[in-house]
């Protein structure tokens, strides 16, 4: 079954380079609804957790650092086809693949500092939403 919500976040290099801002109106520009949004700082193990899925990966713990580096910002967007259309918006992994207009090619710095992430499934944006925020903090 295919729901109109996805996750991001807004990764710590693009937070400190000022950019939040201009990411959350390109986000909103593209027809997303906010129905969730924090600013919050993980510690390595809770981005441990958040990435689990990638523990075997050669660049997990690196990842994990990276990500608890300093404030990001968690937020669920709601919009039909979400999570396709979100992906569509930030572009590729890698910023040296991602398409011309896309928030990765706008604000990325490498394949770990790309800005943003975006679910890759619904499944996983329901996890990835409730990771960070309960029921009674979406709207
Ligand atoms: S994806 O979006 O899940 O298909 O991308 P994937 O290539 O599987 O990467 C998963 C997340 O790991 C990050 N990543 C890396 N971090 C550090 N170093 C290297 N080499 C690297 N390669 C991939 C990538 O940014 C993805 O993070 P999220 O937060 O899911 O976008």
């Amino acid at each position: 079954m295919t729901t109109n919500r996805t996750f991001t976040m807004i990764k710590p290099d693009a937070v400190a380079d000022g950019n939040s801002g201009a990411i959350l109106k390109l986000i909103e520009e593209a027809g997303f609804r906010i129905v969730a949004l924090k600013k919050t700082l993980l510690t390595k193990e809770r981005a441990g957790e958040f990435y689990a899925v990638h523990a075997e990966r050669p660049f997990y713990n690196d990842l994990c650092s990276y990500m608890s580096s300093g404030p990001i910002y968690a937020a669920i967007l709601e919009k039909e086809n979400a999570v396709a259309d979100f992906r569509t918006l930030i572009g590729a992994t890698n910023p040296a693949q991602a398409a011309e207009g896309t928030i990765r090619k706008l604000f990325a710095k490498s394949i770990e500092a790309n800005a943003v992430h975006g679910s890759d499934s619904d499944e996983n944006a329901a996890l990835e939403g409730s990771f960070y925020f309960s029921k009674t903090e979406q709207f």
